[in-house]
Formats: structure tokens, C-alpha cells, sequence
């Protein structure tokens, strides 16, 4: 997910809005003809419901992930999605009859965006988030639904289908993994709780769906229940711990902080949103209400605390270093991160200052959740992959440096360790080392969970063991032969 999509500030204004659908129109006309009042307040509530939907697609972010990248048509999928298993492209969810879901009911609707499995019975791939909309409720779904079918353009076009290698080929195999990790109960008000925590709450978990990535996963990528929001990978990036914790949370940040990241991406000495962060705050987070976005810090406050190994807190570490009296430090030839020294002058200092202080255009790099975390994935793919974030007018941009940048400022794998390790001992965490072999890792994705690293035994290890009984009867059936005739 490294592409920005159309952020809904784009689509909004192309997707035909039907205050009532085609269908219903002349019902519609015949009504007003009798009973004029009726007519309107009918009209009202279908356009009502549409709107709501649209509200709630927005929260649930459905566009970042079923839009082509580069100006793809909103909701007509082709969006590849890089996961430890492969590319899983989204489909089309455009009302389009051919290609999209024009013929599903809203009980086929409900039951592939909660459950996972497609109007033809097929199973999904967990890329769409359906372990989160299983909490959506009944009204929620029945305005997402109407939404689709009359406020989005139906767009004729395949997106690419999606391949993965055995075993995960097997859709099927999904029906096992939901019986073991999906949890079908709707979202459960919490009595003893606030109105705007249990709104927070519904929101973080159910549309949002914040735990999909901020929430580790086990060895067979499912969600760690005993660890909710306690910080998980997401291919390339890391989604930090964001329970209550003081030191390794956001238990150390105002809420006025908080909602100004959800909403902006940008709290100065603290944190920016890149990678999926920012595309969360692009497409979803920054057109929610200030009031939702208040709800849910509300309810990120009430997250139990869950300490890891961040100490202290990653927001707090590092200070201002000049490259002056980094390079008095030994002759040159003798500095140990010269190179990295040399890299940061020559790609990062311009705009992040030479002390690393930034300025009011660029954040400081100390004071800089990426470079204090006791990991370095944030830091070393904000250098691969750059920063391109739109909210409101305001775009934040940094140019990507990795292979796949487009500029002539290519660094290579070792250039990105050396950087990296300079700007950690001069700004952020020091105790964080970086090894070309670690940019290899995070550039491929991250680590590889249990699960896929097993993958490749599937095959062989189904001919072995076949192999294995048929020696097994072979010898059997042999030695029942060979023995001699009893009588
Ligand atoms: C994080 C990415 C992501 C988000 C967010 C997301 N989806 Fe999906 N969705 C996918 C992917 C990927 C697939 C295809 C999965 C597969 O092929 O197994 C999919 C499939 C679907 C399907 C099945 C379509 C078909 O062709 O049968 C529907 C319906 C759907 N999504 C609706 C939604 C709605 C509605 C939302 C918002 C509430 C949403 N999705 C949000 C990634 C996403
Ligand atoms: C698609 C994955 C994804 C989703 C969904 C997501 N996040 Fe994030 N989040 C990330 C990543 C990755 C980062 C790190 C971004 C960076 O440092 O550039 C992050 C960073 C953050 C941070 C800043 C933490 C820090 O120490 O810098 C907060 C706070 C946060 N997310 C809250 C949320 C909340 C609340 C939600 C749900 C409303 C949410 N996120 C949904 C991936 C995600
Ligand atoms: C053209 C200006 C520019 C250059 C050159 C540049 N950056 Fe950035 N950098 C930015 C901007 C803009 C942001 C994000 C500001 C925002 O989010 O509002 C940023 C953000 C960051 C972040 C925080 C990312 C996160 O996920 O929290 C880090 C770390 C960083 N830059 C490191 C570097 C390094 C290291 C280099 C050199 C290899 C570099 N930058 C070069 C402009 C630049």
C-alpha cells in the first residue's frame, strides 16, 4: 500500500449523487402527483440514507482500497495490495452489473463486507478488512449498501485478477481460517461507558478498522487478541503501539495532539503520517467530523496499556546535532558514519536543516516518533518510498530516495543503512542499528510471518509424505509376499 489513492476530495464531486434511484423515480413522480408532502419527505430519507452512507464509506475507508492508483476510476478496484502472501487486487464495487456488484442484494452486500465471501460463495482474502466491518450494525450496513447502489457511478472494467502461489491459491482454505479467527458478534455498546466512547470505539473498531494494522498478528496473520493495538507491521511500515501506555502509547500525548495527527497527520515534534497512516488520514480520517475525531481519542484513552520496548517514550528522544561538530569528531576517512554523514548533507539537510531542527516546512528529526522507535522500518521506508500526503490544499511531500523513486536522487541499499544510522545516532534512538540487508528486508516487505515462510514446504512436503505411504504399502505388500506359506 504504497501509492496514495484518489483521496475522496477528488471522487466526491464525479460520483453522480441520486437522491433517489432510477427505479424508484417514477414511483417517486406518481406519489408527488397525489400526495406532494409524501412525495418529499420519501425523497428526504432516500437521500438521507445515501448521504449517511457515503459518510460511513468514507469512514470505513472502501475508496483507498478499491480505486486504482494515479486517477484510477473511484471504486472500480485494480488496487494491488502488497501482503506476505503476494498482491491481492481489490475488486470493483462500483454498481456495474458486468463487472462491479449491480447484482447483489443487500444480504449478498452485508455478507461479503462482513463475512468475507463473494455473491458466487467464493471466499476473500482478509486484505478486505471484513475481521473489522463484522462489527458494522444492521442501519450502518443498509446505508452503505444504499450508497453504493445509487450514489456511485457504475463503471464498466475488469480490474487484474488476483494470483497467488500455492497453497494460498485455495480460497477455500479461508473458510478454515475465519471458523478460527473470525468473530461474527456486531458491535456491543458498552453501558458503562460514554456515549462518545462507545461512538470512538464503533469507529476505531468497526470502521476504521485501526486494529488491522496497529494490532500484531500471530503466525497465521490473524490479529493477537491479547495485544489490541499493542503495534503491528504493516508490509514495508510499522503502525506503532497507540494503546494508553505513557512511555511505549500515546498515553504521553494531549488529545488536542491526537486529533490534530488523525485529522492532519502533523503534530509538530511528535510525529507525521506516512505510508498507510497517511493514506488512513487522506482518504478517511481527515473528513470525519471534529466531533467523531474527538470520540476516538476518547476511546484510544481507555485502550488498556500495553508496554513494549520503547524507553523512553519514541516522541522524546534525540536533540538538535550540527553536521559541524559531527565532523570534527575524526579526521576524514576516520569518522565512522561518514558516508552517512556525506548522504545527509548531500540528500536530507536541505530541507531537514543541518542540525536535523527542521523548520516550518519540514519536521525536526529528532522529537520524531520515526527516528525514536526501537525499530527502524518507519525511517528507513520514509526514505524508500518518500511522503506524499493531501489534506485540505496542503500537500506534504518528500521525495523518495529507494529504487523505485523517479527522481535521479536513487540511494542505494547501503547509502539508505549509512543515513539511516546517522541520523539514529545524531537525532533519534541510537541504540537502533541499520544493515543493508535490513533496507533489503523492509524494501521486500518486512518480515515474513510463519505462515509464509512455511508456504514454500507445502508442496514438497505433500509429495514427501505421498511418497513416504506408497514406499510404506510398497514394503508392506512386498514383505507379505516374500513371507513364506504357513501349513
Ligand atoms: C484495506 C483494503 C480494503 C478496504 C479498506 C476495503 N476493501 Fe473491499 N476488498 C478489498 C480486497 C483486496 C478485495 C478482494 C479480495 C479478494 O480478492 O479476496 C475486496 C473485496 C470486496 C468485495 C467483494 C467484491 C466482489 O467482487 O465480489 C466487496 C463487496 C467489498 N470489498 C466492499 C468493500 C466496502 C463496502 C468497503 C468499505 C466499507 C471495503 N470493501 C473496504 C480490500 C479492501
Ligand atoms: C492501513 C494501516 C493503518 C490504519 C488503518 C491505521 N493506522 Fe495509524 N499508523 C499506521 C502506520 C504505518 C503508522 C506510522 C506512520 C509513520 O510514522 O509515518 C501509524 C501511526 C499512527 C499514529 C502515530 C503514532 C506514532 O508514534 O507516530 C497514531 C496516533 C495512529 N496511527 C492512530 C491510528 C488510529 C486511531 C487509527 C484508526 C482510526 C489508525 N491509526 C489507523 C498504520 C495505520
Ligand atoms: C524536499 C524536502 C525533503 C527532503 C530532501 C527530505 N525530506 Fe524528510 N520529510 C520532508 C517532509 C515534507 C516530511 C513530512 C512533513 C509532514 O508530514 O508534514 C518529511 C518527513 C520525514 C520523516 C518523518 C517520517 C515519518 O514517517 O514520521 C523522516 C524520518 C524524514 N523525513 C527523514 C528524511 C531523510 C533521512 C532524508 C534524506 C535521505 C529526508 N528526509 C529528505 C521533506 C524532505
Amino acid at each position: 500500500m504504497l501509492t496514495p489513492p484518489v483521496s475522496p476530495g477528488t471522487f466526491i464531486g464525479s460520483v453522480l449523487f441520486a437522491p433517489i434511484s432510477a427505479s424508484l423515480r417514477p414511483v417517486f413522480l406518481c406519489l408527488s402527483a397525489l400526495v406532494a408532502t409524501t412525495g418529499a419527505s420519501f425523497a428526504d430519507d432516500a437521500s438521507d440514507l445515501v448521504a449517511r452512507g457515503r459518510y460511513l464509506a468514507t469512514a470505513a475507508d472502501c475508496a483507498a482500497c478499491h480505486t486504482a492508483p494515479h486517477g484510477g476510476t473511484p471504486f472500480a478496484g485494480g488496487y494491488g495490495i502488497d501482503t506476505p502472501l503476494g498482491k491481492i487486487f481489490s475488486t470493483n464495487i462500483t454498481p456495474s452489473k458486468e463487472d462491479g456488484i449491480g447484482n447483489y442484494s443487500e444480504e449478498d452486500f452485508a455478507r461479503a463486507v462482513r463475512e468475507g465471501v463473494a455473491k458466487d460463495g467464493s471466499h476473500l482474502y482478509p486484505a478486505m478488512p471484513y475481521t473489522a466491518y463484522a462489527k458494522i450494525t444492521d442501519d450502518d450496513m443498509k446505508a452503505l449498501y444504499a450508497y453504493f447502489m445509487n450514489g456511485v457511478k457504475p463503471d464498466d472494467h475488469k480490474p487484474q485478477k488476483t494470483e497467488l502461489p500455492f497453497p494460498f491459491s485455495i480460497r477455500t482454505s479461508m473458510a478454515v481460517w475465519n471458523l478460527l479467527f473470525l468473530d461474527k458478534t456486531r458491535f456491543q455498546p458498552n453501558s458503562a461507558k460514554s456515549a462518545e466512547w462507545n461512538r470512538g470505539a464503533y469507529l476505531a473498531d468497526a470502521l476504521e478498522h485501526c486494529s488491522t494494522c496497529h494490532t500484531p498478528r500471530n503466525a497465521f496473520m490473524a490479529e493477537d487478541a491479547s495485544q489490541p493495538l499493542a503495534g503491528g507491521s504493516v508490509g514495508s511500515w510499522y503502525a506503532p503501539n497507540i494503546t494508553s501506555d505513557k512511555v511505549a502509547g500515546i498515553g504521553g500525548w494531549s488529545d488536542d495532539e491526537l486529533i490534530r495527527y488523525l485529522k492532519t497527520g502533523n503534530v509538530a515534534g511528535k510525529a507525521q503520517a506516512a505510508g498507510p497512516m497517511a493514506e488512513a488520514v487522506e482518504n478517511s480520517l481527515q473528513h470525519l467530523s471534529d466531533d467523531d475525531l474527538k470520540a476516538i481519542v476518547t476511546y484510544l484513552r481507555d485502550v488498556p496499556a500495553i508496554a513494549s520496548g520503547d524507553k523512553p517514550s519514541r516522541a522524546e528522544l534525540g536533540k538538535p546535532s550540527s553536521v559541524v561538530e559531527a565532523s570534527l569528531r575524526g579526521l576524514p576517512g576516520q569518522m565512522a558514519d561518514e558516508n552517512g554523514y556525506h548522504v545527509f548533507s548531500g540528500s536530507c539537510a536541505a530541507c531537514h536543516q543541518v542540525e536535523g531542527q527542521g523548520n516550518d516546512h519540514y519536521p525536526s528529526l529528532f522529537h520524531n516518533t520515526a527516528t525514536g522507535e526501537d525499530r527502524p522500518d518507519n525511517l528507513v521506508s520514509t526514505i524508500l518510498y518518500g511522503l506524499h500526503r493531501t489534506v485540505g490544499d496542503h500537500v506534504a511531500f518528500m521525495p523518495a530516495f529507494g529504487p523505485d523513486a523517479s527522481f535521479t536522487d536513487r540511494l542505494s541499499d547501503k547509502d539508505i543503512a549509512d543515513v539511516s544510522n546517522y541520523v539514529l545516532a545524531n537525532y533519534g534512538n541510537p541504540a537502533v542499528k541499520v544493515t543493508p540487508a535490513d533496507v533489503v528486508r523492509i524494501r521486500d516487505g518486512g518480515e515474513k510471518p510463519l505462515i509464509v515462510k512455511l508456504a514454500p514446504l507445502a508442496a514438497p512436503a505433500a509429495i514427501a509424505i505421498t511418497v513416504i505411504v506408497l514406499a510404506l504399502i510398497i514394503w508392506l505388500l512386498s514383505r507379505r509376499r516374500s513371507r513364506p506359506a504357513l501349513g
